[in-house]
């Protein structure tokens, strides 16, 4: 079979740029830390909404390992405002009670979807000090851009 040399080249060019790829992937999971949030269980919005460990901050280690459970809900984030200290390993819990919202933290790889009835989890260190915006990422109805909240790193 004959394959024409201008054909030949754009195979070698497309398949380069699979193995390219496939390399940043890679570079961005272990060099740059970024996780793809991992589905963590199923869950019920009302049994979310009856457990008390929900919108609330828990402290595993002090100073060290931190796990946040966090509700969303139209149109916020609870809880809305969340003091760690500096170094801190959090895992977020993240789950919604009513429709699709998203969770992003501003400034880190953190970014995920939120479905009703799931919770993603992923983790993250701060290791800077300062003030992390989190915004919900998915169009959620009229209050969407008001649902959001922050994180104090010490
Ligand atoms: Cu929640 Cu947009």
């Amino acid at each position: 079979m004959d394959i024409h040399t201008l054909e030949k080249r754009w195979i070698q060019l497309s398949i380069t740029l699979l193995a390219a790829f496939a390399v940043l992937i890679g570079v961005a999971a272990y060099a740059f830390g970024f996780q793809v949030p991992r589905l963590e269980q199923r869950v019920r919005p009302e049994d979310v909404l009856n457990d008390p460990k929900w919108g609330k901050v828990r402290e595993l280690e002090p100073g060290r390992t931190y796990e946040v459970y966090l509700i969303s809900r139209t149109w916020q984030f609870q809880p809305r405002r969340i003091e760690i200290p500096r170094g801190a390993k959090v895992t977020f819990y993240v789950t919604s009670v009513d429709v699709q919202h998203g969770f992003k933290v501003m400034g880190t790889s953190i970014s995920m979807q939120v479905l009703p009835g799931y919770v993603g989890v992923i983790s993250y260190t701060f290791k800077e000090p300062g003030v992390y915006r989190f915004i919900c990422t998915e169009y959620c109805g009229l209050a969407h851009a008001a649902m959001f909240g922050e994180i104090i790193v010490k």
